[in-house]
Parts: structure tokens; C-alpha cells; sequence
């Protein structure tokens, strides 16, 4: 279902707004607080995770848990901070238990995914775990193969990495995990413009 009101804005606050108390799908039953997104609006740089875990839904903030130690530990290997770049996440609300969101829940947020994303107008979207790289990118996707790749996207460039929760298990995970940042840095550094983003259809004149 589109929402005209959700394509008419042209801030991150009239996303919020629009958002409301959302009870679009089931995950509205069970959260505490609904996570938005945090960071700056102008970045150049967004990141996209999962979902919110425990710590997010009692904080209504973004990666503030254990994985998000590990978030702000990359972002300080690569001398940035999270008031420097934009974190959101496919769903905004939590899964019960932490369970991978179900197709109805991510087709569902998405148009307020993509709302900031055309807001941000970020760069690079650097995708956080394999959930977030294959709404982004599409599926089937081999996150062994692609992450810390750059692949062009509508208007960005997709850098998938492993998820941060996932590298805290797995110290071998880490290592890729500071290695793809290593490379998020040059992509940054590089400063290539992204591909364009499509034309929007022309408008219709009414005259026929
Ligand atoms: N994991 C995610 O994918 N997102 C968060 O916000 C926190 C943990």
C-alpha cells in the first residue's frame, strides 16, 4: 500500500511523524519503543542493520547494545562516530526474541526504509548482516562472497559487511568485519560519485 503523506515528506521528522504509532504489522504487539533511526540527516555514510534487539527496544535507539560496542569500535578504527553517519534498520520494531523478521514485517517497513534513504541521500549504504544485504541488494546473496564489496545501488553504492553480532561470536568474523571497514574507509576516501538514482517518471500532463 503506498502513502501519499510518506512520499510527500521531505524530512526525517515528517518520516517520524508519518510513522506515528505505528501498528502496520504484528511486531507492534510485543515492542517497547519503536527505533527510528539516529545520526545525522546530511551523512554521507548510513548504515542498515536488522531490527532492533533488547537494548534498542528499551531505548528506542539504534545499535546501543553489545553489537553496537562492536559498531562504534569499527567506526573509531576508521576515526569516525556514529554523530557522523546515520544508522537505521529494515524493521523498526523488535522481534520477539530476536528472531529474523518475517517477509510481511520487512515488506512492510520498507517504504520508511527508502523514505530515508531518499532523504539521507547518503553514499554508501553500508548493510549490517546478511537479513539487511538481501532486502538491500536482493536475494539470493552470499554475504562470504560479497561483503566488504562495493556494488553500485539507485542512487548509492552497498557495501554489505558482516553483522556486528555476528563477528562478537566469531573472532575470525571480527577480523573481516575490521577489514571491511578498512575498505568502507578507502570507498569513502575515494570520494566516486555513486550511480544516479532512476529518473522519476515523467509527470502526467492531463492532456490526452
Ligand atoms: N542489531 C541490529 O540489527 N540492529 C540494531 O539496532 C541492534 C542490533
Amino acid at each position: 500500500m503506498t502513502e501519499p503523506m510518506l512520499e510527500a515528506a521531505q524530512t526525517l521528522e515528517e518520516v517520524r511523524e508519518v510513522l506515528g504509532d505505528c501498528k502496520r504489522c504484528p511486531l507492534h504487539v510485543a515492542r517497547g519503543k519503536l527505533v527510528f533511526g539516529y545520526g545525522d540527516p546530511d551523512a554521507d555514510l548510513m548504515f542498515v542493520g536488522e531490527g532492533p534487539g533488547r537494548a534498542e527496544d528499551a531505548q528506542g535507539l539504534p545499535f546501543v547494545g553489545p553489537a553496537g560496542k562492536v559498531l562504534d569500535e569499527m567506526l573509531a578504527g576508521i576515526g569516525m562516530d556514529r554523530s557522523q553517519v546515520y544508522i537505521a534498520n529494515v524493521v523498526k520494531c523488535r522481534p520477539p526474541g530476536n528472531r529474523d523478521p518475517l517477509p510481511l514485517e520487512i515488506e512492510t517497513c520498507n517504504p520508511f526504509l527508502a523514505a530515508q534513504i531518499r532523504i539521507i541521500k547518503p553514499r554508501i549504504v553500508c548493510e549490517l548482516g546478511r537479513i539487511a544485504a538481501g532486502v538491500m541488494m536482493g536475494w539470493p546473496l552470499q554475504m562470504t562472497k560479497v561483503h566488504g564489496t562495493r556494488v553500485d545501488g539507485p542512487g548509492y553504492f552497498n557495501v554489505p559487511v558482516f553483522h556486528p553480532a555476528a563477528a562478537l561470536r566469531t573472532p575470525s568474523t571480527m577480523e573481516l568485519l575490521r577489514q571491511d571497514f578498512a575498505n568502507l574507509e578507502s570507498y569513502l576516501a575515494e570520494g566516486e560519485e555513486p550511480p544516479r538514482p532512476p529518473e522519476p517518471e515523467p509527470e502526467q500532463l492531463g492532456l490526452f
